[in-house]
């Protein structure tokens, strides 16, 4: 049986489109049924209805207080019977509730390889350390931001011209691959968390030592 699946977007949406697409196929563990939005004005929002997906606007000024903004969020998941919850450039932070009550069952996608980079300006913060490698991370929701348990992670090389404006669409790139996999990894049950860290049944992996330039 396909895990049912709800993508929480706050823009753009890309992210949300490569899961949207990974779920269309018949062999894919996970099947999408619901998108909410925490903005109305949300791109991704706009995408969704054009192409007839479940979508929603819960916008998040128009409650009360964050606790009450994550009960809406809760009772539409619920309604949804969403076993998995994905956040994809979801720009809110969630009430030690929320994340505890759907703990191992929602996953984040980040723009650096964690744990380096958390927070904000990952892209900028990884140009200014000098690293030659970055990339991207799937993870668990914890309560600490960034830290929850690594399910995967790819890695593009960051070059010598490189500014946040030409190393954030490289990774988006590795993003659109990464989370669908990431997805499907932890959708199918090859991928479960053991004393806070992912423990992955997978096919075998290369051991390849991977090099940023290619010498
Ligand atoms: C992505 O870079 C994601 O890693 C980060 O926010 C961005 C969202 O982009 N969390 P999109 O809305 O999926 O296009």
């Amino acid at each position: 049986m396909k895990k049912r699946v709800a993508i929480l977007i706050s823009g753009r949406g890309s992210n949300m489109m490569a899961l949207v697409g990974a779920g269309r196929a018949l062999d894919y563990p996970a099947e999408i049924v619901a998108i909410i939005s925490s903005r109305a004005d949300a791109a991704g929002l706009a995408y969704a209805r054009d192409q007839g997906l479940p979508a929603t606007a819960l916008d998040h000024r128009t409650f009360a207080s964050r606790e009450a903004f994550d009960e809406a969020v809760h009772a539409a998941l619920v309604e949804a019977r969403v076993d998995l919850v994905a956040l994809a450039g979801f720009m809110r932070i969630q009430s030690a509730g929320f994340v505890r009550r759907w703990e191992g069952r929602q996953l984040n996608i980040h723009p650096s390889l964690l744990p380096l980079f958390k927070g904000l300006h990952p892209h900028k913060q990884a140009l200014d350390a000098g690293v030659k490698i970055s990339g991207c991370t799937v993870h668990f929701v914890t309560e600490e931001a960034d830290s929850g348990p690594i399910v995967a992670q790819a890695a593009v090389p960051v070059h010598d011209a490189d500014t946040p404006e030409t190393l954030a669409p490289r990774i988006l790139r590795a993003e659109h691959i990464l989370y669908p996999q990431a997805l499907a990894l932890v959708a199918s049950g090859r991928a479960v968390v053991q004393d806070g860290r992912v423990k992955t049944r997978a096919p075998p992996h290369s051991d390849d030592v991977l090099f940023s330039p290619q010498p």
